[in-house]
């Protein structure tokens, strides 16, 4: 059994300057960023490489639409390298540019094109969340198909992934809340994951305390708090982007995608809205497997007892970012045997990393109790 594998080098750098100038960026290289990240950071360096700002091609998370009209103006250059410095939705969409044949994108997504990589790709993350820069996921929304889906293939890793810390001083808190909130649903999932190893375990359960901790310490302090904290934050999000790319995710990422897909509610939103949920069906289903371990990491933190734990994690969570019940992004309670229905039939690749199976009546019950 494969107990842990991560495909990019890790690298990291103090500043933009310093990593800019150690990979020797050139006219052979295609940045693709946001504007308002690259200006400050990347604008005083006069690189010679061609920039291209992901906002220019599409508003939101990332969709094949949105990734057409990028290919469509960068197939005119010929670049060695893939430069995406950005949060999960530029990591994401870059990753398959790293790729020889990249468009009809439906066709890539539908695995009608040979996956063949032929360019370098470095990705740096600049929020604290999806570790997209380790893993081998690519997630867009097919527009027309109305539904977001993701090309896992070892040919998408990255061959450097950059951690510089400096890049998150200007994520706004909201941002910082979702993204870091996916960290720590990637950490808790992978943790439960029937793949988990020790390996992943150690990943898993390092991202935990970093997060809760530097969210005790933004409860208590207020927003600003997090400032000296954000290198903890993208460190954690990489450990849980290692650990979950191994041993997968389960029920919360699968049971957000009908809401995040049907009101465009932002990953890591829409996995909070459900996470309360998930977390207490899998302590009422089976308290004496393996979320005792899980329970005892989060209780050794929080400094309380097992039986208030997930009533406690959620106190602190909601200091950090309020959670909406499902009705609040409008969704029906019709609606909600359609969300049971789309997470029964299609997001099997995801519940098969279930702690515990949960069958239709036990999503439907988890919905409810959300709604
Ligand atoms: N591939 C994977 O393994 C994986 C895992 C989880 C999530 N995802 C995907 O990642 C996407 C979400 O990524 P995200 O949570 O990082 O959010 P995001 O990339 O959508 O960014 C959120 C917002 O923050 C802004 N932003 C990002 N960094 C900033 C910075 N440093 N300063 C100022 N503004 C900044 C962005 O422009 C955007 O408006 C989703 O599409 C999700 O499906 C992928
Ligand atoms: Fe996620």
């Amino acid at each position: 059994m494969k107990m842990l594998s991560v495909r990019p080098v890790i690298d990291g750098y103090d500043s933009c300057q310093e990593f800019a100038g150690a990979v020797g960026i050139d006219e052979n290289d295609l940045i693709i960023t946001n504007e308002y990240i690259y200006q400050p950071f990347f604008g005083k360096l006069n690189l010679k490489a061609r920039v291209l700002y992901q906002e220019k091609y599409g508003l939101g998370e990332p969709s094949d639409e949105m990734a057409e009209k990028l290919y469509a103006d960068m197939k005119d250059g010929s670049y060695k390298r893939i430069i995406a410095i950005g949060g999960g939705t530029i990591l994401d969409i870059s990753k398959i540019f790293a790729l020889k044949n990249v468009s009809p994108i439906l066709d890539l997504y539908d695995r009608k094109l040979p996956l063949v990589k032929d360019k370098t790709l470095i990705l740096v993350p600049t929020t604290c969340g999806t570790g997209s820069e380790v893993t081998n996921i690519a997630i867009l929304e097919l527009k027309s198909r109305h539904t977001k889906l993701g090309l896992a293939a070892d040919e998408i890793y990255a061959d450097s992934a950059v951690i510089i810390p400096e890049l998150l001083n200007g994520l706004p808190f909201k941002f910082f809340a979702t993204s870091s909130v996916d960290a720590l649903i990637h950490a808790y999932e992978s943790f439960l994951s029937p793949k988990s190893t020790p390996y992943t375990e150690l990943f898993a359960d390092k991202a935990t305390g970093l997060i809760l901790k530097g969210y005790m310490e933004i409860a208590a302090k207020g927003e600003e708090a997090r400032k000296p904290l954000l290198k903890d934050f993208l460190m954690a999000s990489n450990y849980a982007g290692i650990a979950f790319g191994n041993a997968g995710v389960g029920a919360v990422h699968a049971m957000s995608y009908p809401l995040g897909g049907a009101y465009h509610v932002p990953h890591g939103e829409a996995n909070y809205a459900v996470f309360p949920g998930v977390c207490k069906a899998y302590q009422k289903a089976d308290p004496k497997g393996k979320i005792k371990v899980v329970n005892k990491i989060i209780c050794d933190i929080l400094g309380c007892r097992e039986e208030v734990v997930y009533a406690e994690l959620e106190k602190l969570l909601e200091k950090i970012i309020r959670r909406k019940a499902l009705h609040e992004y409008g969704v029906t309670r019709a609606e909600l045997d359609d969300f049971t229905d789309n997470v029964m039939t299609r997001q099997g690749r995801l519940t098969a990393n279930n702690y515990v199976p949960l069958d239709a009546k036990a999503v439907k019950a988890i919905y409810e109790s959300l709604f």
